[in-house]
């Protein structure tokens, strides 16, 4: 029987919190527990120091999480050479300022690690006081082992890169992390994962009114988000047993779960190429499910992603800005606001 009636699994707090903390950060005021919309607003006078600073990949989601804090949308100047490198300057008086750098790590993640690194470089060299990453897409993170003799651990480089150059702390969004399991086990530095899934477990439940729904994981470790969503929509929940048989085949156990006459509302991190999506939907419509949905935090989207799906028979995808796209209707700036609240009130 793979219908989960247990709402919440070890895994699941794993979303929301930094775990345990290395050592030397222990009682350096590290938060814990981040749950959306669960915290009162932090004085103005701490907020007003604050200045939150896109690079060119989130430029915009730093303006909201800025208003969302009530601090200031810092300016920079970001330019290419011709030869292809980055020019990155900071025109605001950062000196003893504490500092948000939001950079999400899709399409062109080594181009954005550059300009993400030479910022948090130049913000250090200036003097601010503090200096938070926020990564909501973070890219290299599959990479968490070596699977191959010589091959390099990527996630723990891009770690290594962000902390040496001075970031003082670090957020991201449902990162899977699938060995490692938490950010603050890759980070030496206070590092949090956040979660998307009750915003698009609430937009769901606001603007596509499924009638019966059962909420699917479309694998075992999509179990934590499924069970966010469910909670949103008042919903059972359930996970599928995927094999993946090449990067863009994969085959679906359903279990036992009924589907018939049902709206199914997937929830996932990642759709990438969408065949995990349109297999689980595929298999969804045989056992006599009615509408179905697809929620995910990063909408990657490769080529011919949305329509694998649609051919499949997926009404809708809704995915958030950590990846802007077409799909893209739940900020994450919410989230990543009440991060940074939580945070500096500790
Ligand atoms: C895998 O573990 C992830 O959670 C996603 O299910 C996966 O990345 C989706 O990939 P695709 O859309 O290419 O099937």
């Amino acid at each position: 029987m793979r219908h989960v009636t247990v709402p919440v699994k070890a895994a699941y707090t794993t979303l929301f919190c930094t775990g345990q903390l290395p050592e030397r950060y222990q009682g350096s005021g590290a938060s814990s527990f981040y749950l959306p919309g669960r915290f009162s607003p932090v004085p103005e006078s701490l907020e007003r120091k604050m200045i939150v600073l896109g690079g060119s990949a989130s430029t915009g989601l730093a303006g909201k999480v800025a208003k969302t804090l009530n601090a200031k949308h810092g300016e920079l100047e970001i330019k290419r050479f011709p030869d292809g490198e980055k020019y990155v300057r900071i025109l605001d008086d950062v000196k003893d300022q504490e500092v948000v750098a939001v950079q999400s790590l899709y399409r062109n993640p080594d181009e954005y690690i550059m300009e993400l690194l030479l910022l948090v470089d130049a913000l250090r060299d200036l003097g601010a006081s503090s200096i938070t990453g926020v990564v909501p897409y973070l890219a290299y993170a599959r990479q968490d082992a070596r699977f191959k003799p010589g091959e390099a651990v990527s996630s723990l480089t891009i770690a290594k890169l962000f902390e040496t150059v001075g970031l003082t702390s670090f957020m991201t969004v449902d990162t899977h992390l699938h060995r490692l399991e938490d950010v603050s086990k890759v980070f030496h530095i206070p590092a949090h994962n956040l979660s998307a899934m009750p915003l698009l477990g609430k937009y769901a439940q606001e603007n596509l009114n499924p009638k019966k729904p059962v909420v699917v994981g479309p694998d075992e470790e999509a179990e934590p988000w499924a069970a966010m969503v469910a909670k949103e929509l008042d919903a059972e929940h359930t996970v599928f047993h995927k094999k993946r048989v090449s990067s863009t085949k994969v085959e679906i156990d359903t279990g036992d779960v009924e589907f018939e006459g049902r709206d199914v509302v997937f929830a996932d991190d990642i759709i990438s190429t969408g065949g995990t999506i349109a297999e689980s939907a595929r298999a969804c419509t045989k056992k006599g499910a009615k509408r179905i949905f697809a929620l995910c935090t990063h909408p990657v989207l490769a080529e011919g992603a949305l329509e694998r799906m649609k051919n499949a028979g997926v009404r809708s995808v809704i995915g958030t800005d950590t990846i802007p796209s077409n799909v893209s209707k739940v900020t994450v700036a919410p989230v990543i606001a009440e991060g940074i609240r939580k945070t500096n009130r500790n």
